[in-house]
């Protein structure tokens, strides 16, 4: 009689591995992110990012017939627009460059979900999420204009309001923005927690959002931190969230299991823009098998308890899936 466990049993076919299997992405998790900018003519590819670009509206349009065919859920809008200014009124002009893409995007295709990304970042020339005054970043101001900005996205169509800015109470001021204005069906997704991390860099490149001074860390968490992520995260509940995001995604698995433990809200985990441009470099120099790299990253974010996956490779992993279903 053996006394030890016979584990290679569960795994000595495919079938029976796919029998036993706990966790499956599927292509219904995916949130693709989209970078619209005001004024341009086509498309331009953004250099750190291969295969990510920066639309014209007209190319967006196509854009979202292609999302739209490959069976891709939602999308989450980024603008770039052709002003900056002090008080970022480009983010809450009513024809601002995201609120014409959502309607946009809405009249391709009705049925897409679209998220869109609340922030001041890309509308000011500091480059910060909120307003500066006397080189701080002011809270309750930027809430405002935070609230501003999420329920322009909301009354252009927008599905889902996404703030990243990381000021606090702005769930709240949103959630109370969109009850004034008898929005109740828009889905309040709150970057509850938010770090100030290094996988943002090829981002700032793409959304021309690098900060002009000094860094985010007066307002984004610190990486060490995941008792506060906790507290972040019950205070945008109790504020009004919908959904809650963790981000990045790749460094913070932990982080995404201790919300999904914590709390029975959907979890939406970023797989951000430098974790997609680290896999494009080394598969572009044939040092990895992008897709078997890819989809086992897709494979641990449902493993450690997300429910949404937004990410860059949103696009390929639509077309890897069909393949195989
Ligand atoms: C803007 C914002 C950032 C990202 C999403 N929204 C950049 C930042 O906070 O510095 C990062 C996305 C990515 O890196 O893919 N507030």
């Amino acid at each position: 009689m053996s006394n030890f466990a016979r584990h290679r049993k569960l795994r000595q076919s495919s079938g029976m591995r796919a029998l036993v299997r706990e966790h499956a992405w599927s292509i219904d998790d995916l949130v693709l992110p989209v970078f619209v900018q005001e004024g341009l003519q086509g498309k331009e590819e953004i250099s750190a990012m291969p295969g990510v670009f920066h639309y014209g509206l007209d190319e967006f349009r196509r854009e979202v017939v292609e999302i739209s065919e490959l069976g891709i859920p939602g999308i989450i809008l980024f603008g770039l627009p052709a002003e900056k200014d002090e008080l970022s009124t480009s983010a809450y002009a009513d024809d601002g460059i995201v609120q014409q893409a959502i309607r946009a995007a809405k009249a391709e295709n009705p049925d897409l979900v679209v998220m869109t990304d609340v922030c001041l970042c890309q509308y000011n020339p500091y480059g910060h999420c909120g307003v500066v005054r006397d080189g701080r970043i002011v809270n309750d101001e930027s809430r405002a204009l935070i609230a501003k900005t999420a329920l322009s996205h909301a009354l252009a169509g927008a599905d889902a309001v996404a703030p990243s800015d990381m000021m606090d109470g702005r769930i709240q001021a949103i959630h109370d923005a969109l009850e004034e204005h008898g929005l109740h069906d828009v889905v309040i997704l709150s970057y509850a927690v938010k770090y100030a991390s290094a996988f943002y860099g090829p981002f700032r490149e793409a959304a021309h959002s690098a900060p002009a001074f000094g860094d985010r860390r007066t307002y984004q968490m610190d990486p060490a931190n995941v008792r506060e992520a906790v507290r972040e995260a019950a205070a945008d509940i109790a504020e009004g969230a919908d959904m809650l995001m963790v981000k990045p995604a790749l460094s913070y698995l932990d982080v995404t299991k201790t919300l999904r433990s914590a709390f029975s809200l959907p979890v939406v985990t970023y797989n951000v823009s430098a974790e997609y441009s680290m896999v494009k470099a080394a598969a572009a120099n044939g040092w990895i098998d992008e897709r078997a790299i890819v989809t086992e990253m897709l494979t641990s974010f449902k493993r450690a308890g997300a429910d949404i996956v937004i990410t860059y490779h949103a696009k390929d992993a639509a077309r890897w899936y069909a393949e195989r279903h």
